[in-house]
């Protein structure tokens, strides 16, 4: 398996493990009608710098970029039309939960409470479909038909981009 998509299938695996956590978190919420804002609020801030920043952000700058260059219009409808759609879906969500964390914790109502609610669990929901498409069919494509000196460069594109995050 080539580099990039090696880096970016691990990082599915955390990210996989971090949304059933978080649907932990909502089914202890309906059980026990209180949360904690803080958990709720790492929550946040591990779905903006990891799951976006560090992963989508990642796919969209390196792998998917060369596919889109690379491999005409099949590859072309499923990014643009299907994957970015889906990172613009989550991100959505994400900002949605931070809100309704907000607006949770100055005024404990049962509304506040749905859009939290809705807001996490539409993004767990999302990510593990997400995950699921891209490692089952969006990477084994790249993989197999992006050249091997372009899969090559991507492998050290990705290893640089991970540079940032190794200090
Ligand atoms: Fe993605
Ligand atoms: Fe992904």
């Amino acid at each position: 398996m080539s580099k990039v998509i090696e880096i970016l299938m691990n990082e599915h695996k955390e990210i996989v493990k971090f949304v059933e956590n978080l649907k932990l978190m909502c089914l202890d919420f309906i059980n026990h009608n209180k949360i904690d804002i803080e958990e709720f609020r790492k929550s946040v801030h591990f779905i903006k710098t990891y799951a976006d920043e560090r992963h989508h952000q990642k796919e969209e700058q390196i792998l998917f970029k060369s596919m889109v260059e690379h491999l005409g219009v099949r590859a072309e409808n499923i990014i643009k039309y299907g994957m970015l759609i889906e990172h613009d879906l989550a991100r959505y969500h994400v900002n949605g939960l931070n809100e309704a964390v907000n607006k949770y914790k100055k005024e404990p109502s049962d509304e506040n409470k749905l859009e939290i609610l809705t807001h996490a669990l539409s993004y767990c929901d999302l990510l593990l479909r997400h995950a699921y498409k891209e490692d089952n069919v969006v990477y084994p494509f790249g993989e197999k038909n992006l050249p091997k000196e372009e899969l090559e460069r991507l492998d050290i594109l990705a290893e640089e981009y991970e540079q940032k995050y190794k200090q």
